[in-house]
């Protein structure tokens, strides 16, 4: 006899996550460790409708706003089949994405059923790959470390899960403030500075730096405004932004798990995946979605979490409204 009986609303949600997974895996494959991130932070999303005029911040190749907005990929299509820069990843951190390429050809299955209005990003080579999305109605390259290149109150809804990696964090939030419209909302997905803790970094007598440097690979030196909760709430008190609501959603365990991943040997993988033939590469990539999805599912949980004591979250979605 069963003890409980499932909530409705419980199965359709799992149902939801594991469709978004095998999206994200479909075009992350070979960093599944992203793939279940992103799911947790397009589930938490999902609880903020995004109404127009809409602007997307740090969109980069516009894929997760894309994915999370309901579309759909050809298994054909993956970010790594156009990775560049392979043998400058591991010592110099070149990112691998952050390159032109003719082989970025996005095959659309389904498109979201609603464009974004505007996407924005300080790399060039990204919003090239967003544009090929057809989602955005407008691209633009500007460095967020600047006053923003839109009018006051012109925005109805503003997203950026990417607040951390902004070194001019002041004007960035007051700046996001005088251009959302009274009444709208910008929804931050930020990580906190427990990010660094929930690492190997204790045992690094045991492992030794060479190994804490492939394994880190400059993530830290991106992410020059980490905080903790109580700062990023501070912040957002002295940019004139109110708190509506705080939905903390990727845990320790969570962070753990990624932080290990797959990065080390991605620029491998990828050269590997780069040199098959086209049939093997999607019968493999195929086998490996599959066995991913499976494995990867209990992941995308916004609860799981097996440390016992009360650790702080990793990341945090903040609805924040301009205080009037
Ligand atoms: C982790 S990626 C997130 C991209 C996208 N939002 C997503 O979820 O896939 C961080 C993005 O922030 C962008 N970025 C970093 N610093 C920036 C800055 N100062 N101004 C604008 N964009 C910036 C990077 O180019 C990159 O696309």
């Amino acid at each position: 006899m069963p003890t409980s009986i499932a909530n409705p609303a419980e199965v359709i949600q799992q149902t939801t996550n594991v469709d978004k997974l095998r999206q994200f895996l479909n075009v992350y494959w070979l960093r599944p460790e992203n793939a279940f991130w992103m799911t947790l932070r397009s589930d938490t999303l999902a609880r903020c409708p995004m109404n127009g005029p809409a602007l997307d911040v740090c969109c980069g190749d516009g894929l997760f706003s894309f994915i999370h907005g309901g579309g759909e990929l050809d298994l054909s299509f993956d970010v790594f089949s156009a990775a560049g820069q392979l043998d400058d990843v591991t010592n110099a951190h070149a990112d691998m994405f952050d390159v032109v390429s003719d082989h970025y050809k996005p095959t659309v299955v389904r498109q979201p059923d609603a464009k974004i209005d505007v996407g924005m990003d300080l790399k060039a080579a990204l919003l090239d790959k967003a544009r090929a999305l057809s989602f955005y109605q407008q691209l633009k390259q500007h460095d967020a470390n600047e006053v923003m290149p839109f009018g006051d109150d012109s925005f109805q809804s503003i997203y950026c899960n990417a607040a951390y990696w902004i070194e001019n964090i002041d004007l960035f939030l007051q700046e996001l403030r005088r251009i959302t419209r009274p009444g709208g909302c910008i929804v931050l997905q930020v990580k906190l500075a427990c990010m660094q803790d929930y690492t190997l970094e204790a045992f690094r007598d045991q492992l030794g730096d060479r190994f804490l440097e492939i394994i880190g690979r400059g993530r830290l030196d991106t992410w020059p405004t980490l905080a903790d909760r109580n700062s990023w709430e501070k912040r957002f008190e002295k940019a004139g932004l109110s708190v509506e609501d705080a939905c903390p959603f990727v845990t320790r365990t969570h962070a753990q798990i990624w932080d290990v991943g797959l990065r080390p040997i991605a620029p491998l993988l990828v050269k590997m995946a780069n040199g098959l033939k086209p049939d093997s590469r999607a019968s493999i990539k195929k086998d490996w979605c599959d066995l991913l999805g499976e494995l990867l599912s209990p992941m995308c949980d916004q609860k799981l979490d097996f440390f016992n004591d009360s650790s702080e979250p990793a990341e945090i979605q903040y609805v924040l409204r301009p205080t009037k």
